[in-house]
C-alpha cells in the first residue's frame, strides 16, 4: 500500500472511532494522560514569555489538549489570542466543535497546515505524530508555521529502548489488555490493535531529537512519565 492510501486508512479508522474516542481514552489511560498533558503546558510556559498571538494544537483529534493550553494559561493569567485545531478526521473534529465552541477548527493534514508562515508562538501535537506517515515533511511544516524562538511540543508514546521488569508489565498491558478493552468499548478490535502496532513500528525519544534537530528545532526538554509509555519533548524553533 502506498504512504497516501496508509493516510487515508489511518483517518478512517479515526473517523470510525471518533464517537468513542474519549471515553475509551480516559479508561485506557485511568486519566493520567490528564497530568502528561498539563505538564507538557507547564513546561511549555515557564519557557516561552512572550505575548501568545496563536497556539495551534495539530492532530488534535477531540480536542482534549486544547482545552488544557486554555486551563493552564488560565491558572497563571496568562493570555492566548487565538487557539486553533487541526485535524484530517472529520468525525474528530465534529466531536471537538461540540466540546469547545469557542476555538477554532480546521479540517488539514500535518504536512500542509492552512496557516500562515511564522504565525504561531507554540504548536503542539498530542499523540498525533505516530499516525503521521509523511512525518519529515510535517517537521519541516511545523518549522514553517512557528516564529522563531516558537515552541513544538509533542507528546507521544515512543518506543522504549530499556528492558525489564517494568518493561515487559507495559508490554502486557499495551500488546494484551488494550486491545481487549478498547476493541470493546469502541466496537473496533483493528483500531486498537494498531495501536500497540504503531507504538511498536515508532521511533524512540532520541531519534525523533535527532530528526528534530534535522528540521531545525533545538530540543530543550525531554520527559518520559509511567515507566517510559509517554514522552513530552519541547524544542525551540531556531
Ligand atoms: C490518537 S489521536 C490523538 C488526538 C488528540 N491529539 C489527543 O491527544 O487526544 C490521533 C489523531 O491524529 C490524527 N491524524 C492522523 N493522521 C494525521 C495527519 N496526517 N495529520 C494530522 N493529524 C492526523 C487523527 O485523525 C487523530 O485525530
Amino acid at each position: 500500500m502506498n504512504s497516501k492510501n496508509r493516510q487515508k486508512q489511518i483517518v478512517e479508522m479515526f473517523d470510525n472511532i471518533a464517537p468513542t474516542y474519549d471515553k475509551t481514552n480516559r479508561l485506557l489511560s485511568m486519566g493520567i494522560d490528564i497530568s502528561w498533558r498539563k505538564s507538557a503546558c507547564d513546561e511549555t510556559y515557564k519557557r516561552y514569555k512572550k505575548d501568545i498571538d496563536l497556539i495551534v494544537d495539530v492532530a488534535c483529534g477531540t480536542g482534549d489538549m486544547m482545552g488544557y493550553w486554555k486551563k493552564q494559561a488560565n491558572k497563571i493569567n496568562r493570555k492566548i489570542g487565538k487557539l486553533v485545531g487541526v485535524d484530517p478526521s472529520c468525525e474528530m473534529i465534529k466531536v471537538a466543535k461540540k466540546k469547545f465552541v469557542q476555538f477554532e477548527f480546521i479540517i488539514g493534514d500535518a504536512g500542509t497546515i492552512p496557516l500562515k508562515d511564522k504565525s504561531a508562538d507554540i504548536l503542539s501535537i498530542s499523540y498525533g505524530i505516530r499516525n503521521v506517515i509523511e512525518r519529515k515533511d510535517a517537521f519541516k511544516e511545523f518549522a514553517r508555521v512557528l516564529k522563531t524562538g516558537g515552541y513544538l511540543v509533542i507528546l507521544e508514546f515512543t518506543k522504549d529502548d530499556k528492558k525489564g521488569f517494568f518493561f515487559k508489565i507495559k508490554e502486557f498491558y499495551i500488546n494484551k489488555l488494550l486491545p481487549k478493552i478498547g476493541g470493546f468499548i469502541s466496537k473496533n478490535r483493528d483500531a486498537y490493535e494498531y495501536l500497540p502496532n504503531s507504538i511498536d513500528g515508532f521511533l524512540t525519544a532520541k531519534m525523533i531529537e535527532k530528526e528534530l534537530d534535522d528540521t531545525g528545532f533545538s530540543t530543550e526538554f525531554v520527559k518520559s512519565f509511567s515507566m517510559n509509555i509517554s514522552t513530552l519533548i519541547i524544542a525551540k524553533k531556531r
